[in-house]
């Protein structure tokens, strides 16, 4: 993990990825998200019974709740290979049509990061999604022809974090949009215990519900603070994870019993001491502690709004009680909100 990267961040660091994979394989193994893998599984078994490809998916949802991970397990029960690829990475039309015309009959093609796709590029999508056709472009200039080819039934799967970028389009050819939701703390739990089975480490019962609390209903934080809290039992020699190592462990990464971090308590400080607990725009807030402001509404908040520490108004942030309770501080009764 190098210096400019946030323990806390719900996107894929560099160390997340270990020797012991710990994506599950299959939809049983999935924890959680349960309306989401209930309709996969029914649409999957319906597919394979008519001998279809599956409609095709959109997932949707913050970093690191698991997208990519359906989207494996997904071709894994199909049976089927998947190619992956991402918005950003296909350029042109013609990147795009080279992987379409490789495709097998009912292979998932898995396109990350699905809104950043240019829009030239999503519309040769549009026929490939809705007829399994392709229409390109050959030669250019007045002499240039449009000319139609087939191409093998397949399942797109695509995930976005930003659900509202997507046009409508695009939208409307997946038979299937998911939204991912943050975990509970009892789904964090038994992914922790999981986890811990497969890096051979034994966690106590209190530790993985103290883990499960500070993971920010995100699998992928709840494994990386296993693994850090996995180090320090090694170190100490006793090879067990116990509520003590936890405590011991998040003191070091300065992270608290809600799952804080120092820039987290700093921009509710912010709010509350500064702008009265609210409301401010993100970009005076932003200003007060030095970020950008899109650091604070794509990395900061999202948790912060989904925990109940912050709401967000037509005239900006605002704390809440929980937000005093949390700092220790008594709301001026003046600013009570007035809804
Ligand atoms: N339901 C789950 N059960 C167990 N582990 C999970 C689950 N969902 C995710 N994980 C774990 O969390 C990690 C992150 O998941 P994944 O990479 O699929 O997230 P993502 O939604 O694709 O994130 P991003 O938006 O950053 O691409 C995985 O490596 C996996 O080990
Ligand atoms: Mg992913």
């Amino acid at each position: 993990m190098s210096s400019d990267e946030r323990f806390l961040s719900p996107v894929e660091l560099s160390d997340d990825k270990g020797i012991v994979n710990l994506r599950p394989r299959s939809l049983a193994e999935f924890v959680g998200q349960s309306r989401t893998k209930q309709r996969l599984e029914i649409a999957i078994k319906a597919a394979k019974k008519r001998d279809e490809a599956l409609d095709h998916v959109l997932l949707s949802g913050p970093p690191g709740l698991g997208k990519t991970t359906l989207a494996n397990i997904v071709s894994n029960e199909l049976g089927t290979n998947i190619h992956t690829t991402s918005g950003p990475v296909v350029e042109k039309q013609g990147d795009l049509a080279a992987i379409l015309t490789s495709l097998e009959r009912f292979d998932v093609l898995f396109i990350d990061e699905i809104h950043r796709l240019s829009k030239t590029v999503e519309e040769i999508l549009y026929s490939a999604m809705e007829d399994f056709q392709l229409d390109i472009l050959i030669g250019k200039g007045p002499s240039a022809r449009s000319i139609r080819i087939d191409i093998v039934p397949f399942t797109l799967i695509g995930a976005t974090t930003r659900s509202g970028f997507i046009g409508a389009p695009l939208r409307n050819r997946f038979g299937m949009v998911l939204e991912m939701d943050f975990y509970s703390n009892e789904e964090l739990t038994r992914i922790i215990r999981r986890s811990s089975k497969l890096l051979e480490v034994t966690t106590d019962e209190n530790a993985c519900v103290l883990l499960a609390e500070r993971s920010r209903g995100t699998p992928r934080i709840a494994n990386r603070l296993l693994k850090r809290t996995r180090d320090l039992a090694t170190v100490d020699g006793s090879g067990t994870i116990t509520a003590e190592t936890v405590d011991e462990t998040m003191k070091m990464l300065g992270i608290d019993s809600h799952g804080l971090d120092s820039m987290d308590r700093k921009i509710l400080e912010t709010l509350v001491e500064n702008y009265n607990g609210g409301p401010a725009g993100v970009k005076a807030l932003a200003a007060s502690l030095g970020i950008e402001p899109e650091t604070i509404s794509e990395v900061y908040e999202p948790f912060l709004l989904q925990a109940g520490f912050l709401v967000r108004t037509s005239r900006g942030r605002m704390s809440t009680d929980k937000t005093y309770g949390y700092l220790g501080k008594s709301r001026k009764s003046s600013t009570r909100p007035l809804w």
